[in-house]
């Protein structure tokens, strides 16, 4: 059935108090209610609904995430969004799972996100996820280390481990750590399935509804829905240039935040890398108030020129600063291995919560990678991929300059994965990412980074999955995207522009 035909002549009232996404969420719903659209109908795709009302993709993710929420709509991934409540039988046997669930965040961008990561269109080149290049994943290692050592392994091991994690990994991990000056024993080491995982025990362990939390905005999506989904309040610190030392104190002592969660170095989005003063100054700052810092820290390894300072975990004098490391970044993100190293007191609090989710992190995985550290692959490793990422992110930074410089300003990151590009011009990012889709190319609007709404005017690209052919055909997608937006916004400019009455 062609919906459209039920909803293209219908007019938003701009004037109406009720925003734009409400007014399609109840526009479709009566349509529903009425069973102009029957249950099973498939509803037009997300770009179209924009479309149809002349509305930003955003407006429509928001308008189809209310009927979702009210149960009138569900969505099949990779398929679309269907219309469940009719009056027919099958509405009225089925359950009615979306109105059973618990209030879960609205949060369009991160929808926009989930689908770059998960379903790139055909033809479509993305620079949204910040993923390792596959073809740089270490399996030949990988595959050796199993084949040689696996008539060894008593089977024992692959039945339950610890929660806290496979032993001889959290003795390697500590290893790692202490030879970067973060001092850390087996028992400082929590595995994990991944460092999200890490942010969302802590976020269990730490956080009530209401509390507060100190995050850099612009910042890791991933950290941002964890702390909201605990309830908590999000402080804001801007961290594209300087960090506010002085605003942090002014929120320490006005509202007391359970914790500042923080990216010192190659911070993703932005690449930015805290100096080793102000790294100093942060930690003073946090002794005196006995802040915990929760330091994220998945890309401090992938450095191109100069190394980065030390982390702020090896700079720990009161025992505040909780560290979150990640195999997905350096190795692959299939492995889903990673590492929080943090005081006893707290491990086994964490390993208490871990429980009730996953038991123990996989073991396969955490034997696999403990032989990657224990026989030295790891070095090796990180030469290749270095040498790969630099000679990727010089043709990106070379690319951008020459074909975008009068559209866009970036800084070249020394490390890390991403560029962080800011639109000199009119426009806003997601416009740009509408566009550019239809240029077969695709990024990360800032938006979703940011904790309090921004002019929209930034963007991120990552530019180590692909290698520098494929980077230099999405930068030139990219520049033709821009150029078409520069040419329209021109005529536009020049066409004669409404009156409208000041009210
Ligand atoms: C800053 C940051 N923290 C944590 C993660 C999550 O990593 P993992 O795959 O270990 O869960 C990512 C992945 O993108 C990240 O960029």
């Amino acid at each position: 059935m062609d919906i459209s035909s039920f909803l293209n002549s219908t007019e938003l009232d701009t004037m109406d108090k009720q925003p734009l996404y409400l007014q399609i969420a109840s526009l479709i719903a009566d349509k529903i209610q009425k069973q102009i659209l029957p249950s099973g109908t498939k509803l037009p795709p997300e770009r179209e609904l924009a479309d149809l009302f002349a509305v930003s993709r955003t407006t429509a993710i928001n308008a189809y995430r209310k009927l979702e929420q009210q149960g009138m709509v569900w969505t099949k991934a990779g398929s679309g969004t269907y219309v469940t409540q009719g009056r027919d039988d099958k509405a009225l046997t089925e359950v009615p799972w979306p109105q059973l669930f618990t209030a879960y965040p609205l949060n369009p961008l991160a929808s926009i996100l989930r689908d770059l990561v998960s379903t790139p269109t055909p033809g479509t080149l993305s620079l949204g996820a910040g993923m390792p290049d596959p073809a740089l994943y270490p399996l030949e290692t990988f595959t050796e280390l199993y084949n040689c050592n696996i008539g060894r392994v008593s089977p024992g091991d692959f039945g339950h481990i610890p929660t806290e994690g496979y032993n001889p990994l959290r003795m390697a991990i500590a290893a790692m750590l202490s030879e970067k000056g973060i001092p850390a024993s087996t028992e400082n080491i929590l595995t994990l399935s991944g460092s999200q995982q890490g942010l969302y025990l802590l976020s269990k362990v730490l956080l009530e509804p209401g509390d507060y939390v100190v995050m850099e905005s612009p910042t890791f999506i991933g950290a941002i829905q964890v702390f909201q989904a605990a309830g908590a309040r999000v402080l804001s610190l801007p961290c594209s240039e300087k960090l506010s030392l002085e605003l942090l104190e002014d929120f320490l002592i006005r509202y007391r935040p359970k914790l500042l969660y923080i990216l010192p170095t190659y911070q993703n989005p932005t690449g930015r890398v805290m100096p080793e003063n102000e790294r100093q100054d942060l930690i003073k700052l946090a002794k005196r108030h006995r802040l915990v810092i929760v330091e994220d820290d998945p890309y401090s390894d992938l450095h191109y020129g100069e190394q980065p300072p030390q982390a702020l975990k090896a700079l720990d004098s009161y025992g505040g600063v909780v560290y979150l490391g990640t195999f997905s970044k350096i190795l692959f993100p299939g492995l889903r291995t990673g590492y929080l190293a943090g005081p006893p007191v707290l491990i086994n609090r964490l390993a208490l919560e871990k429980q009730y989710i996953d038991l123990h992190s996989n073991n396969i995985a955490q034997w696999l990678v403990t032989m990657f550290l224990n026989e030295e692959k790891l070095a090796e490793h990180l030469t290749t991929v270095r040498r790969e990422y630099k000679k990727r992110r010089d043709t990106m930074a070379k690319a951008l300059q020459r074909l975008c410089a009068n559209d866009i300003e970036f800084t070249i990151p020394g490390g890390g994965f991403y560029f962080w590009c800011k639109l000199i011009k009119s426009g806003t990012s997601q416009r740009l990412l509408q566009e550019a889709a239809k240029n077969g190319i695709s990024f990360v609007p800032g938006e979703a980074f940011h904790t309090v709404p921004t002019l929209d005017k930034e963007f991120r690209l990552c530019f180590t999955t692909h290698n520098e052919e494929v980077l230099l055909e999405g930068v030139q997608r990219l520049a033709k995207t821009l150029t078409q937006i520069t040419k329209t916004n021109k005529e536009n400019d020049s066409a004669p522009s409404s009156v409208r009455p000041i009210i």
